[in-house]
Formats: structure tokens, sequence, C-alpha cells
């Protein structure tokens, strides 16, 4: 597993796997049980998953070295402001069980979150988290934050995969050192991504998948990933593509697939931003 090195010198492997959509408890700790036997030791939560005490609880009785795992969660828009996020910080590390989280990112980037960036440059300099990011920044809202902040962010978690390629987005976090990590990197199963004839042609002859190539696609341009199943045999294949490489022909048929813009979320549509402000996480 390759690790990539985070602007401040923090290892982070390049791939994990993230518990988006398992609320239910014992679920959740089944996936991330399953997911560690296959391997993985990164792991992507949310507050706003309802999922972190399972994460947790899985962590603590894998009985494996808390030092060995990668451990990330975020701080959801209704905790955003100063005071506000400082108390969501300590939150999030009571329902993990954990002592540190390795990396705190800031879920989106709308409301008070320059409010809320100063409260995880707070519980970074206190040694509660390893490394805190943002995500869903777009390019300006992110030099936005780079040229602003105290200490910049070292992630940017952003949707990436071979119809949505966010070249741009990675320019920005090149000029500012950030590191980019890919959610959706399966396109959440859109465009057909499983059978997509580009993906399954390619694969065809590695003898790998369509969602295998798909993967191997966006570590070979640098970005960490974190697909998402409740499938042991898929979280396991999700695993498996480090022992292959797409060609520079390949990686240029991929290119080809871009379409330029999410189909998943849109920021820039106001019923969105509602939506994200009024979806409330607790009392
Ligand atoms: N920061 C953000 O705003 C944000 C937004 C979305 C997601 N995320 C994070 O990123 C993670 C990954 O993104 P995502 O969950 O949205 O989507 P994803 O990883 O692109 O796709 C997950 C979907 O693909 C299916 N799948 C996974 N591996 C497969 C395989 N090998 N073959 C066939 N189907 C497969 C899963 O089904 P099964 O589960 O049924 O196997 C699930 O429906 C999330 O879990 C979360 O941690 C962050």
């Amino acid at each position: 597993m390759n690790e990539l090195i985070l602007s401040n010198g923090v290892r982070m492997p390049q791939e994990g796997f993230g518990v988006f959509q398992i609320p239910d408890h014992a679920e959740a700790k089944r996936v991330v049980r399953d997911a560690l036997a296959c391997g993985y030791r990164m792991v992507d939560t949310a507050a706003a998953y309802f999922n972190e005490r399972a994460v947790g609880e899985a962590i603590r009785e894998s009985g494996l070295p808390r030092e060995s795992l990668f451990v990330e969660t975020k701080i959801w828009v209704q905790d955003y402001g100063h005071e506000r996020a400082a108390q969501a910080v300590d939150a999030a590390l009571a329902r993990l069980g954990l002592d540190y989280i390795d990396l705190l990112l800031l879920h989106q980037p709308i409301g008070d979150w320059p409010g809320a960036w100063r409260a995880l440059e707070d519980a970074y300099r206190a040694g509660k988290v390893r490394a805190i990011g943002v995500a869903n920044c777009y390019p300006h809202m992110l030099a936005d934050v780079c040229l602003t902040a105290t200490i910049r962010p070292m992630v940017n978690q952003v949707e990436i995969h071979p119809f949505f390629q966010q070249e741009a987005s990675l320019a920005t976090m090149r000029e500012y050192g950030v590191t980019p990590q890919a959610w959706g990197s399966l396109a959440e199963g859109g465009h057909g991504l499983f059978t997509h004839p580009t993906l399954t042609d390619i694969g065809r002859a590695h003898g790998k998948s369509a969602a295998q190539v798909a993967l191997r696609w966006a570590i070979q341009r640098g970005i960490a990933i974190i697909p998402k199943s409740t499938h042991r045999e898929r979280l396991a294949e999700n695993l498996d593509i480090w022992d292959f490489a797409l060609s520079d022909d390949e990686m240029a048929r991929l290119r080809a697939l871009d379409l330029g813009h999410s189909e998943i979320v849109d920021h820039f549509d106001p019923a969105f931003v509602r939506m994200l402000h009024n979806y409330r996480i607790h009392d």
C-alpha cells in the first residue's frame, strides 16, 4: 500500500474505505471489521453518517495497534462557527472513543466554515488531530482558505472519478500543497461505471474489473481513494489494485470519459445548499 505524505509530514495510506450510508450500528461495525480483515487501514466516517461509535468500537475490538490505523471524520455544517466546532471536535473524539483523530475535515464549505476552521486549527495545535482538511472545496474556495488561514488544509476531499476528473481542482491543490482525496471514486455506481465499455475493456487486458480500473486510474493520478462497499468480496476487490498499472494509452482513453461536471452534487444550486443547511444531525 502506497502512502501519501501530507504537507505537515503525516503519512496517509493512499487507499482506505468510506462508511457513508451505513447508519445501522451492527452493520457499520460488521463492514469495518470486514474491511480491516481485508487489509484496509484507513477509514473515512463523519458525524453526519451516524456511525462514528460503530467505527470506534470495531477498531478497538480489532486489536490492531492504534498507530497502524488512519481514522478520519468530519464536522457537519450544523456545528460550524468557532465555539460549536470546538465542541464538535470533542464530541467526535468521544463518539469514536479515540485519543486522537488522524484527519479531521469540514464536511461542506458553507455557513460559518471560516470560524469552524479556526476550531480545527486549535484542535490541531492541541494534538487532538494529526491533520486537518476540508471537503467539497471548489478551486476558488480552496485558494481563499489557503490564503487566509493560519494553518492551510492538508487535504481536500472532493468528488473525483473518470466521469468527473476535476483537473482545475487538482491544479489548485497542487499549487497550495493540499493532498487530494476522492470521494465517489466509483461515481457511486453512476454512468453504469461497473459495466462501462471503456472500463471493462481496459480491465479485460489486466484481468481486472471496471471498478478496479476506475480506482487504479485515481491512484496513478496521485489521488487518495476511499471507496465504499458493504460487501466483503467487493471490499477485497477494491483493495486488489496494487499489482497492475494502466498504460499511458489506457490513461488517455479514460481521460476522454470526463464530463466536466458532477451529476451527484451541485453547490451552485440554491436548493442543494438549503438542503445541506436543513440537514440536522442533532437537536
Ligand atoms: N465529503 C463528502 O461530501 C462525501 C460525499 C460522499 C462520500 N464521501 C465519502 O467517500 C466514500 C466513498 O464514496 P461513496 O460511498 O459516495 O461512493 P463510491 O465509493 O463511489 O460508490 C459506492 C457504491 O458502489 C458500490 N460498490 C463498491 N464497490 C463495488 C464493486 N467492486 N463492484 C460493484 N459495486 C461496488 C457500493 O455498493 P455496496 O455498498 O452495496 O457494495 C455503493 O453503492 C463514502 O463512503 C464516504 O466515506 C464523502
